[in-house]
């Protein structure tokens, strides 16, 4: 695992688009994204590159989670936010962005579905993740199996009451959604974390230095054999081992990559 720590969200922004770059140009064809708040300053930085010249042409995205039960086309439905936030404003076919089917009849069968292809395509080649204020990653709250695989899940009081400010009220925050599992995620090939702010500053800490254990659902990055994890200051403020990780990055030689 590899953790940098940069001044602020914009500068995770633009180092979580460096990895995500090179791993483009070294062939990555499907990529994991995430939605909440977390990554949307790497989504403009990489936007902003896409006009520079990065091409998404070859790509199928997957998307991590998905609500169950909002309206087809309701704006804040992962399907529209990532429409919004990245996809619209890049050039991935988007007959390629994949996600779960919150809007099936029976979610269980949509959960299983989505595993399926998921599996059929052998998995992504990066997953990007945000975290949850409780370690959740993907909508995985705390008590999920470290081998759950894409399912319904019923979300805390706590993460409704964080996502409450994308909707008008917390009665309109739905309660069951479908999500990638732990082990889905950890099949990626490569995972990359993204944190800001001094509100995930515990969790961070708990998901990278703590147990590994289903109480901190992130904590299973630990068993990944890829992971970069770019923190700014306030997120990596709990962090024991801080230097370590400075002095590790400082010494990597160039040209090893992410
Ligand atoms: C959301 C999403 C996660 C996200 C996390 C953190 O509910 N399901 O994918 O990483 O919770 O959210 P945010 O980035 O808005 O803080």
């Amino acid at each position: 695992m590899e953790i940098a720590v940069v001044a602020d969200e914009q500068g995770v922004g633009r180092s979580a688009a460096d990895v995500l770059e090179e791993a483009l140009r070294h062939g990555c064809r499907r990529l994991g994204l995430a939605t909440g708040s977390s990554p949307l300053a790497t989504y403009a930085e990489l936007v902003r590159r896409h006009r520079e010249g990065l091409s998404f042409a070859e790509v199928d995205a997957y998307l991590l989670d998905e609500y169950v039960g909002l309206a087809p086309g309701h704006p804040e439905s992962y399907a529209r936010v990532i429409r919004r936030e990245l996809t619209d404003a890049i050039d991935i076919d988007p007959a390629r962005v994949h996600g779960p089917d919150g809007t099936a009849r029976d979610p269980r069968e949509a959960a299983a579905a989505y595993e399926s292809l998921l599996g059929a395509v052998g998995g992504v080649d990066v997953q990007l993740l945000g975290i949850g204020t409780n370690g959740h990653i993907g909508f995985n709250e705390p008590g999920s199996s470290l081998g759950s695989r894409t399912r319904v899940k019923t979300l805390t009081l706590q993460t409704r009451l964080d996502n409450a400010r994308f909707f008008a009220s917390l009665g309109k925050v739905p309660v069951h959604v479908i999500t990638q599992g732990l082990a889905t995620i950890s099949s990626a090939g490569h995972l990359l974390l993204v944190a800001s702010g001094a509100h995930k500053a515990a969790a961070v800490a708990a998901a990278l230095e703590g147990p590994v254990t289903a109480s901190c659902p992130a904590s299973v990055l630990q068993l990944h054999p890829h992971v970069t994890v770019v923190l700014d200051e306030a997120a990596a403020r709990l962090l024991t081992r801080l230097d370590d990780y400075r002095q590790a990055l400082l010494a990597k030689p160039r040209g090893w990559g992410w």
